[in-house]
């Protein structure tokens, strides 16, 4: 079968099911900005229908979508230049996940590890939606023919799972549709760790507020996060390998590095030798003016909500000129009957 030529297209989204944080930042939306620069069409998304495979309180859910939307036009993202909207004003989405629930095995989401973290001890009371997510994620980049998705290292195994569902539906159906999409992942900070923990991630459901830097954090909350961060009793080192076996240390050098655009190495040759007493003060501001412009513009895009939504029903419209001949060629194939 010759190789079909796939439009180079990014497709990316994230969850409104929090506060958008430093890890969300630096693991995505900075590149999902850097891409937008590049030879790509690019599609970023606010997964609304993935939200709500927890429990999400209807208003919080709504103010939330917006947050993100606006935290992505803060950051970068042009409206004009990307297709931005939210996932449920798309419907081809939701539609295209249904066959691909009929692709995947059970036995292959059995071993995602986050259905695993999320539902916990109780997984008998998880949601059907939790279980079947990393379908409807294959969705969203599929439903698009996306060849590159950016995203933080902890999404590594549902781009896997993306790939053997593209792969198995054109074997089964004796096809070359799908694109077997490349993984994005990279950048500075990859998976940026609490800040109260090193071993486990930043994210917006740890319980504990000063485990994360987020968007909407003021400058003095920044600051008062990173004095209080986590940290070992020895100084800085001068080269990387001496960060190994300190990761609330490698933590703060990797979150300095990809704030500052040096590499680790560079970083530590300005910063090795020095007691954390020094280096924290020294990131806290380098935090502040990377951030908060970020939270000054998100400020100025939320005071006009009717805006933000205009925005995201724009970017739906385009977003189903993709959508809806990829779904409809997809009825074709698995043989739908239809006009
Ligand atoms: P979500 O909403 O949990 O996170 C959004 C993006 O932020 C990255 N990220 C991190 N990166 C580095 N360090 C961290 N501590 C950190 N925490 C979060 C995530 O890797 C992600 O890139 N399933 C996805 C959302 C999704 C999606 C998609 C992504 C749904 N459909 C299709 C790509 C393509 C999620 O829950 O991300």
């Amino acid at each position: 079968m010759t190789q079909t030529q796939f439009t180079p297209r990014v497709f990316s989204g994230i969850q409104p099911s929090g506060n958008l944080h430093l890890g969300n930042y630096l693991g995505a939306l900075k590149r999902f900005v850097d891409m937008q620069e590049e030879d790509f069409e690019t599609v970023y998304c606010i997964v609304d229908l993935h939200a709500i495979t927890v429990w999400q309180d209807p208003e919080q859910l709504r103010q939330k979508t917006r947050e993100v939307c606006a935290g992505f036009i803060a950051s970068g993202l042009d409206p004009a230049k990307s297709i931005l909207f939210n996932q449920s004003q798309v419907p081809e989405h939701a539609q295209l996940a249904w066959i691909f629930n009929c692709v995947a095995r059970i036995g292959w989401m059995q071993r995602m590890t986050q259905f695993k973290d999320k539902a916990g001890k109780n997984a008998e009371n998880a949601s059907l939606g939790l279980f079947a997510y990393p379908s409807l994620m294959a969705s969203d980049i599929l439903v698009y023919h996306a060849t590159h998705v950016p995203v933080g290292e902890d999404q590594k195994q549902h781009l896997e799972l993306t790939r053997d569902i593209a792969a198995k539906f054109n074997h089964d159906y004796g096809v070359d549709f799908f694109p077997i999409t490349e993984p994005v992942i990279g950048g500075a900070a990859p998976r940026v760790m609490s800040l109260r923990d090193g071993s486990k991630k930043m994210s917006s459901s740890d319980a504990s507020d000063m485990s994360r830097i987020n968007l909407n954090d003021d400058a003095d909350a920044i600051a008062k996060k990173i004095r209080k961060a986590k940290t070992d009793p020895e100084a800085l080192p001068s080269e990387a390998a001496g960060l190994e076996d300190r990761p609330e240390a490698r933590n703060l050098v990797r979150i300095y590095s990809a704030l500052s655009g040096l590499d680790v190495d560079g970083v530590l040759a300005e910063v090795g030798g020095k007691q954390f007493g020094a280096f924290k003060p020294m990131l806290a501001d380098l935090a502040v003016e990377k951030l908060s412009p970020i939270t000054t513009e998100m400020d100025r895009l939320l005071a006009d909500p009717a805006e933000i939504d205009r925005i995201m029903s724009d970017g739906a419209k385009r977003a189903r000129e993709i959508t809806a001949p990829i779904l409809r060629r997809t009825y074709e194939i698995v043989g739908m009957v239809g006009a």
